[in-house]
Formats: structure tokens, C-alpha cells, sequence
């Protein structure tokens, strides 16, 4: 993985793993008398163009926010145009992002999506499957709550079939979880001004530094990403605990 480079400072060294909450195209379209779904086209090339400048900044994973569990009570019309592009994007990039290493993982829930959508995302998993240069993971049809409660699921199953015994533990229930086997979220950027997880990530946000940023999505770029990521390096964490000061020996 390339080093940080020398001209984004702080203290803090990283962040490995960055997630996205991609949002503000339909008020970038608005703002210029466009349909929303013009908003949602731009909004894919400021994916392309973030994920290629990721590795640069020393970045090992993104998780971008793509289509939540409630953005099904969008008009009909605004839900097919956003599957749309999950077909594009597919179409167009993943022979790029397999060849430049990128693992695509996509998380969420499978059921209720078109069938054709189901086959081209197993189509980009398994083509990618064993890349590790960078891991992109996108999440579709995904929600913070419904993946807890799949992780819970997922462990009384293992319970009933005579895998697992309790008492249920943190270790245990993240082994169920979609993000499984990522490295911890270390920041958790949301763009358009919005200051709310709209229900992404709500388990692996317990520590994750938040960035938010007044870019509009269809906006964002190498840039954006190189300022969240100097944001992020300038925070202490402390993950509850407290800094020892070093005791200086007397005389
Ligand atoms: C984010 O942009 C894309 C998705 C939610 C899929 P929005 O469509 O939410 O844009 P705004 O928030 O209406 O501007
Ligand atoms: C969150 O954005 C979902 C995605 C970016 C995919 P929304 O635009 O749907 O969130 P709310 O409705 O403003 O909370
Ligand atoms: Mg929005």
C-alpha cells in the first residue's frame, strides 16, 4: 500500500478505511434546472474519481452509502433510475477496477433487489474475489438496523444449528455483519451539509471520527477526499481513555 503523502499533516497517521455518505446529487441538479436523475450520472463519475485517488492518500478501504433501505419511498421513477446505475457503472468500470486490484464487496440486502441487478453484483464480486490491492465496498439496498438485525439472525441460526453456544458477544455478532473481515471504520464522511448517519454504518460508527462537508456529491473529487482525510488526521482519538502524560525522571 503507498505511503501517506508528506503534504497532508496531523498527527494522527491514516485513515485506512474511510466510508461515504454520498449525497446532495438532486440539490446539484436542481441548482441547474436539471432532473434529479442528471444529478445521480454526475454523481458516478465522482465515485470513479474518488475511488482512483483513494490509494494515493494511503486509504486501504471506502465503503460509499449508494442506495439506503428507505430510498425505496423515492417515487418509482428516481428508484429505477438509481439500479440504472448500478448496471452502468458495472458495465463501464469493473473491468478498470479489476485490473487496478480492487476487490468489490457490496453490502446490504440481496432480496427485494431486480434479479438482474443480483446477478451483476455477484458478477463484480466474483470477478474481483481475490484482488487486494483496495477493497471498495459498496452499499446498496443497505441499512444500518436491518444488518444488526441480520448479524442477530445470522447468530441464533448458528445457535439452532448446534454451531455456536452463548452468551452472544460483540466478537460474535460482528462475525455477522455485512462489513465482516473490513479494518475498522475510521471516518465517516457525509457530504451536502446534512449532519446525520441516516442509518449507515450504526455499529462500526461507535468510534469513526464524522466529517462533513458542504461539497455537493456530483462535486467531490480527489480534493474533497484529500481535505476529509486532513480533517481526520487532526483529531485526537482517544477511544475512552485518557493520555498519559510521560513522567519525567527527576534530576
Ligand atoms: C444522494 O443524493 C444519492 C442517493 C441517496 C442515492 P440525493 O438523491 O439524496 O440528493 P439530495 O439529498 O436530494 O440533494
Ligand atoms: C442517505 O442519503 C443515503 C445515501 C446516500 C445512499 P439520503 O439523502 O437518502 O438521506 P436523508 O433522507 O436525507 O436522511
Ligand atoms: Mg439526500
Amino acid at each position: 500500500m503507498t505511503a501517506p503523502p508528506a503534504d497532508v499533516p496531523g498527527s494522527q497517521t491514516g485513515p485506512r478505511h474511510v466510508a461515504l455518505i454520498m449525497d446532495g446529487n438532486g440539490r446539484w441538479a436542481q441548482a441547474r434546472g436539471l432532473p434529479r436523475a442528471i444529478g445521480h450520472r454526475e454523481g458516478v463519475q465522482a465515485l470513479k474519481r474518488t475511488v482512483q485517488a483513494a490509494p494515493e492518500l494511503g486509504i486501504e478501504c471506502l465503503t460509499v452509502f449508494g442506495f439506503s433501505t428507505e430510498n425505496w419511498r423515492r417515487p418509482a421513477e428516481e428508484v429505477s433510475d438509481l439500479m440504472g446505475l448500478v448496471r452502468s457503472y458495472v458495465a463501464s468500470d469493473l473491468n478498470r477496477l479489476d485490473r487496478e486490484g480492487v476487490r468489490v464487496r457490496v453490502l446490504g440486502r440481496r432480496a427485494g433487489l431486480p434479479a438482474d441487478i443480483r446477478a451483476i453484483i455477484e458478477r463484480a464480486e466474483s470477478t474481483t474475489a481475490t484482488n487486494d490491492r483496495f477493497l471498495l465496498q459498496v452499499a446498496f439496498n443497505y441499512g444500518g438496523r436491518a444488518d444488526l438485525v441480520d448479524a442477530a439472525q445470522a447468530w441464533v441460526d448458528r445457535v439452532l444449528a448446534g454451531e455456536a453456544t452463548g452468551p452472544l458477544d460483540e466478537a460474535a455478532l460482528e462475525t455477522g455483519l455485512s462489513t465482516a473481515g473490513a479494518p475498522p471504520v475510521d471516518v465517516i464522511v457525509r457530504t451536502s451539509g446534512e449532519r446525520r448517519l441516516s442509518n449507515f454504518l450504526l455499529w462500526e460508527a461507535a468510534y469513526a471520527e464524522l466529517v462533513y462537508q458542504d461539497v455537493l456529491w456530483p462535486d467531490y473529487g480527489p480534493e474533497a477526499l484529500g481535505d476529509a482525510v486532513r480533517q481526520y488526521r487532526q483529531r485526537d482519538r482517544r477511544f475512552g481513555a485518557v493520555e498519559v502524560e510521560p513522567v519525567l525522571a527527576a534530576g
